[in-house]
């Protein structure tokens, strides 16, 4: 069963996203090319990070030896990080509409509780994001555009003669500043997929299972399940009604 894509779908529905008749049920989350715009943006801000700090603090210089040398490393780093600003550009421009922020993200955060004790019967039923997984969206979207534009102005080798010293020595704590949040940014990002058990698969294989879509995703689970002609409601009844999704056979495996 493929998911609705003609004009007016809801904003969680990309390209690509599907649920399959399978047993169990896969559900399909991101298209290969989605997969590999975000590792190559995964990657990019790995190396980043490990040249930046390399060259932060002397403590850490050994670290440029990965790098063929101090040299190399402050050559490549500004480059890598071209790569970083235009693959998370292109992550941005696919993802951005199903990270706006909604009404069920602040019912979400007031029962963080919950989700934290892995307690999720009294749940909003959450779209293809929720409010952390937006949170992590939109502040590697702005750290990365503090970065790109502070490492810009104190990229000397092109753009020395466009600026001026105390211009860059504040570039340079913002730069610093900004790596540093992005790194816990990212540590958080990579803590809450491997705590958030089989949402590994869906950035390795590009799937997921029906189970975890309807654990954790269940709006956007039931926008994918509705018929692409819209004239029948998601087959996946509601939690609180009579059937609810234990008594149903048809809760995704
Ligand atoms: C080793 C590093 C990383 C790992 C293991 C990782 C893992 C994952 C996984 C498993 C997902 C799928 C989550 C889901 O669909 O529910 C995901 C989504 C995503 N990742 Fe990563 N990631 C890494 C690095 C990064 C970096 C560096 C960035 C950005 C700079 C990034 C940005 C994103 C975005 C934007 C999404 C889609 C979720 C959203 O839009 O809110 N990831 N990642």
């Amino acid at each position: 069963m493929t998911a609705p894509r003609e004009h007016g779908a809801p904003a969680d529905i990309q390209s690509g996203d599907a649920v399959s008749g399978t047993h169990p049920v896969q559900v399909h989350r991101y298209k290969a090319a989605a997969r590999i715009n975000h590792w190559i943006t995964a990657a990019s801000l790995i190396l980043l990070a490990v040249s930046g700090m390399s060259l932060f603090t002397p403590n850490l210089f050994f670290l440029t030896g990965l790098f063929s040398g101090g040299q190399w490393t402050r050559t490549i780093h500004p480059w890598i990080g071209l790569v970083l600003f235009f693959s998370f550009s292109l992550l941005f421009v696919r993802f951005w509409r199903a990270n706006l922020p909604v009404q069920a993200d602040r019912t979400w955060l007031a029962k963080i509780g919950d989700v934290l004790r892995n307690r999720d019967d009294d749940l909003p039923e959450l779209g293809k994001y929720n409010a952390g997984q937006k949170f992590v969206f939109w502040s590697m979207s702005a750290l990365i555009l503090v970065l790109i534009s502070t490492g810009i102005v104190i990229w000397d080798q092109y753009f020395s003669p466009f600026t001026t010293i105390e211009v860059k020595r504040l570039a340079v704590l913002a730069h610093a500043l900004a790596a540093i949040f992005a790194i816990c940014v990212w540590i958080i990002h990579v803590y809450a997929a491997i705590w958030v058990k089989g949402t590994f698969s869906a950035m390795t294989h590009g799937v997921v299972t029906g189970g975890w879509a309807w654990r954790h995703h269940r709006k956007w689970l039931r926008e994918l399940v509705v018929k692409v002609d819209g004239s029948k409601a998601a087959e996946i009844p509601h939690p609180h009604s009579a059937t609810g999704p234990s008594s149903s056979p048809r809760r995704p495996s």
